[in-house]
């Protein structure tokens, strides 16, 4: 099997980056990509949100960014899917080309300005369930779009019924005035609103479905301050951190200073720091998921010690292939165990 997906990821290699993609997720709605058995692991089981997960690892945002392939992830090994970016109404996103790959850097720079198939079709797409995991749905907003906030609100209506999770997109460098929702003034309007929407559409008998925000991890110290401020204060349930950087330190592929948002590997370190960091300052209080350059066991570990409840990666997905989540998932695992954890909740923070 790990042969199929090397000969499979060769191929898919030598096709554009958007090309490669497109057809990777064509493939996978359509079952015909052969799984791996998956394999659970008792020490990985974990609850959140009143929820239960297999695992901490998930599908990070962007890669189906239509909910087209959501049960093919699922056979994959990701034990929740993060789908969307979904806009309001239909975009095309930014002209191509507009997805890099830096091989040398293990890492992948994209400016895609959040192409979508717009909200309409993505939900007849998400409540086409049940799905065998969480699925959460990222939320964004239209290029020119006059009101912003009503496009947040606009994507929380929709999906209020359909997603296990909202995350507030707040933080794609590629929708010009988007992170300026992370100042603490417009961060507290846009999450004030979307809570009372929240509450209007959360029937009395129900617990209300979580509404999280992701950010970027180009912040300072006061950014994250005003933060952790707003989302304890408002009760946020969790922040996705991060998403991609702008900064380009140390790369040497060829395509590094192509311009849009970087992940992958030289994106661990900061986005780590950055996760720790907010574990500190709310002390623990906000589930927080970790992004940003997990390739391996050991970096999705060192996520959970920095104060990660749940692990996402993509770009790793893209140099590794399908085979990768499952090698995770053990050598995670196995570094729980060895270090005398029973359950992996017990490792969160560890380290801060
Ligand atoms: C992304 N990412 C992303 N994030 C998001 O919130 N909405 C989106 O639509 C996208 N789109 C997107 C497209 C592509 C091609 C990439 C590579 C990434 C960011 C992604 O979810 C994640 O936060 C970062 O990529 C960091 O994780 P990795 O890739 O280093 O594991």
């Amino acid at each position: 099997m790990t042969g199929w997906y090397d000969a499979a990821g060769r191929l898919l290699r030598l096709l554009p980056p958007e090309a490669a993609h497109r057809l990777a997720v064509r493939a996978l709605a359509a079952g015909l990509v052969p799984l791996p058995k998956r394999r659970d692991f008792a020490l990985l089981k974990t609850r959140l949100w009143g929820r239960d997960f297999k695992s901490p690892i998930g599908l990070a945002a962007g890669f189906d960014k239509d909910a087209e392939a959501i049960g093919g992830l699922f056979a994959m090994g990701f034990d929740f899917v993060e789908t969307g970016t979904v806009t309001p109404r239909p975009q095309a996103g930014n002209p191509k080309p507009r997805l890099f790959r830096l091989a040398e850097d293990h890492a992948l720079i994209n400016r895609m300005g959040f192409n979508s198939a717009g909200l309409e079709a993505f939900t007849a797409r998400l409540s086409g369930g049940p799905w065998q995991g969480w699925v959460g749905a990222n939320i964004g907003v239209n290029k020119e779009s006059a009101d912003p906030i009503a496009d947040y609100l606009a994507g929380l209506e929709a999906l209020h019924d359909h997603a296990a999770y909202i995350a507030i997109n707040i933080s794609s460098p590629n929708t010009p005035g988007l992170r300026e929702f992370q100042a603490r003034d417009a961060l507290s309007t846009l999450v004030g609103k979307l809570m009372e929407t929240r509450s209007r559409l959360t029937p009395e008998d129900r617990r209300p479905l979580p509404l999280l925000i992701k950010i970027a991890p180009d912040l300072d110290e006061s950014d994250i301050a005003d933060i952790a401020v707003v989302a304890l204060e408002q009760h946020v349930d969790g922040l996705i951190i991060s998403n991609t950087t702008i900064k380009r330190d140390d790369l040497v592929s060829p395509r590094r200073n192509e311009a849009g948002g970087l992940s992958g590997r030289p994106l661990f370190d900061r986005s780590t720091a950055l996760l720790a960091a907010l574990y500190r300052v709310t002390e623990g209080h906000i589930p927080l998921i970790g992004v940003g350059g997990v390739a391996s066991g050991a970096d999705a570990y060192a996520k959970i010690r920095a104060g990660a409840s749940l692990v996402q990666l993509y770009s790793a997905l893209i140099y590794e292939g399908p085979a990768l989540i499952d090698r995770i998932k053990a050598e995670l695992a196995e570094l729980v165990s060895r270090d005398g954890f029973t359950h992996i909740a017990d490792a969160v923070g560890a380290d801060v």
